[in-house]
């Protein structure tokens, strides 16, 4: 199977109830995983993007979150209802802009690469 342009690593991670972080799991990311399977099916993507459940991205604060690569992009608060924007973002090459989580800025002193 070849490389794909695209990934969509959606975290589904489960943590035991009652843990203070919570988890993606359980905010719902493994039916969002199989949904955007079926989004991306329906708009003739499977061959070029993959959605893909993944562990902990340690991004709990924000989830369920989705690392979309080689984009380098992290959406964030995911629901079931965004399922289509991103299926079409992908299509397009386009992000959703009203799910990225900004990345904090680089420590002071930290070097440049
Ligand atoms: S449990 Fe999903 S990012 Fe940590």
């Amino acid at each position: 199977m070849p490389h794909r342009d695209r990934y969509l690593f959606v975290c589904t991670n489960r943590r035991e109830e009652g843990n203070p972080k919570g988890s993606c799991a359980q905010k719902g990311s493994e039916e969002i995983v199989k949904r955007l399977k079926g989004a991306l099916l329906e708009r003739g993507l499977a061959k070029t993007v993959r959605a893909c459940s993944s562990g902990c991205i340690d991004l709990c604060e924000v989830g369920v979150s989705i690392v979309l690569e080689p984009d380098h992009v992290v959406y964030g608060n995911v629901t079931l209802e965004d399922v289509d924007a991103i299926a079409d973002g992908v299509a397009k090459g386009e992000i959703v802009e009203r799910l990225v989580v900004p990345r904090p800025a680089p420590a002071s002193g930290a070097k440049k690469g």
